[in-house]
C-alpha cells in the first residue's frame, strides 16, 4: 500500500501525527536532481507529520570510508538540510550512530531474517560487484540495519527513493514475521511516494537521472558547489541539433531538463519559458539556466557555511535529537528485548 502526500488543509488539529522516518547516507555531497525532486519539499511535510531524519553514518561504513572525510561530511550534511528548510524545532534530526538502540535492535532482527532474503537484495549484488575486494558482512547486512532504523521508532510512512524499495519491503517481511510469533510489537510501515518532485537529469547524458556516480563529472550538479563551476556545467550541458527551446523529453531531452531546472529555479511555466527564449540560440538559454540555478543555490550555501561555524549549535541539534530519538527507541527495544525472552538489567 503507497500513501500519496495529501493536502495538509485536510488535517485536523485534533488528529495526531502519523510518524514518518529517513534515513541519509553522508556518502557525499547534495545533488541539484535531489534537491529539486526531495529535499526541497520536505520542509513543509513537518505540518502533516512527525518527522525524524538522521544521517545514517553506520551504514556509510559498509564501504571503506576516510574517518575525517565522514566525520565533515556527517555535519555539513546535517548543516545543509537545515540551510535547506528543515527546521530543528519542527523535525527530529540526528546521527546514527548516536542511538545505539538501532544497532542493538538489528542484532535481534538478524535473528529473525533469513541468508537467502538477503542474497536476494539487489543493491548488495550491485555492490558487491562493485566492491569486489572489500564483500564484508556489513554489506550483507546493511538492509537488516536498515530494517532496524525504521522498526525501532514505530513509523507509519518511509519516504524512499527507487532503488530503497526492495529494503523497505523486506523490513515489512521482518516485521510481519516478528509480529507473527510475539504479536504486535512493531508498526508495519508503509513505503512513501512523495508529491510529484521533478526529475532532473544529467547534463551530460540526459537519457540518465542526475547522480553522483555519472561518468562525466559535468553531468551532476551540487547544490553547495561554487557558482563558477555550476556556471561551467550549464555551459557544456547537452542539447540538439535543432535551434529552438521547446519542451519535447523525447525528441529534445536536453532541452527539456534544462527547461524543467529553470522552471522549478524561477517557478516559470514550459510556454512561457519558450516564449521567453524564442528566437535566441541555446548558449544564451544554458547561461540563464545556469544563474537561476546559482541565485537559487546561493542563500542555502551561505547558510550552510554560516551553520558550519556555528559548531555549539549543530551540536545542540543533533545531541537534543538522539536524545528524542532514544526515547523512543529504548521504549520499542524494552518491548523486544522482554519478548525474546532476555532478562531486564
Ligand atoms: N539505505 C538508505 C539509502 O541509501 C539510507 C537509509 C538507512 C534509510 N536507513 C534508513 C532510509 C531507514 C530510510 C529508512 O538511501
Amino acid at each position: 500500500m503507497l500513501c500519496v502526500e495529501k493536502d495538509v488543509s485536510e488535517m485536523s488539529d485534533m488528529e495526531q501525527k502519523q510518524v514518518m522516518l529517513s534515513g541519509i547516507q553522508p556518502s557525499g555531497e547534495l545533488t541539484l536532481g535531489s534537491y529539486l525532486g526531495a529535499i526541497r519539499n520536505w520542509a513543509e511535510r513537518a505540518d502533516q507529520f512527525d518527522c525524524y531524519y538522521f544521517m545514517a553514518d553506520m551504514h556509510t561504513i559498509t564501504v571503506r570510508q576516510n574517518p575525517a572525510e565522514l566525520r565533515r561530511r556527517t555535519l555539513t550534511q546535517l548543516a545543509a538540510y537545515i540551510a535547506c528548510g528543515l527546521d530543528p524545532e519542527k523535525n527530529t534530526l540526528f546521527i546514527q550512530s548516536h542511538v545505539p538502540e538501532h544497532a542493538q535492535l538489528s542484532w535481534v532482527l538478524n535473528c529473525y531474517t533469513m541468508f537467502g532474503e538477503l542474497t536476494r537484495m539487489t543493491q548488495f549484488k550491485a555492490k558487491s560487484a562493485q566492491h569486489a575486494e572489500n564483500i564484508n558482512a556489513g554489506l550483507f547486512d546493511y538492509p537488516v540495519l536498515m530494517a532496524a532504523d525504521i522498526l525501532i521508532y514505530q513509523p507509519d510512512f518511509v519516504p524512499v527513493g527507487d532503488d530503497q524499495k526492495q529494503h523497505v519491503e523486506l523490513c515489512r517481511d521482518i516485521a510481519e514475521r516478528f509480529n507473527g510469533i510475539y504479536g504486535d510489537v512493531f508498526k508495519v510501515p508503509q513505503p512513501y511516494i512523495p508529491k510529484v518532485g521533478a526529475r532532473v537529469m544529467s547534463l551530460s547524458s540526459p537519457e540518465n537521472k542526475m547522480s553522483k556516480s555519472d561518468q562525466d563529472p559535468n553531468g551532476c550538479v551540487y547544490i553547495l558547489e561554487r557558482p563558477e563551476d555550476i556556471a561551467r556545467k550549464f555551459k557544456r550541458a547537452v542539447t540538439d541539433s535543432e535551434m529552438s527551446v521547446r519542451f519535447d523529453p523525447e525528441q529534445k531531452p536536453g532541452i527539456s531538463n534544462l527547461m524543467q531546472i529553470y522552471s522549478c529555479a524561477v517557478g516559470k511555466t514550459y510556454e512561457e519559458i519558450e516564449t521567453e527564449f524564442a528566437g535566441q540560440g541555446y548558449g544564451v538559454f544554458k547561461k540563464t539556466v545556469g544563474d537561476a540555478v546559482i541565485e537559487m543555490c546561493r542563500p542555502i550555501r551561505e547558510e550552510t557555511d554560516r551553520l558550519l561555524k556555528d559548531k555549539a549549535y549543530l551540536e545542540q541539534v543533533y545531541r537534543s535529537g538522539a536524545e528524542k530519538a532514544s526515547y523512543i527507541a529504548s521504549k520499542t527495544l524494552r518491548k523486544v528485548y522482554k519478548k525474546v525472552g532476555f532478562i531486564p538489567r
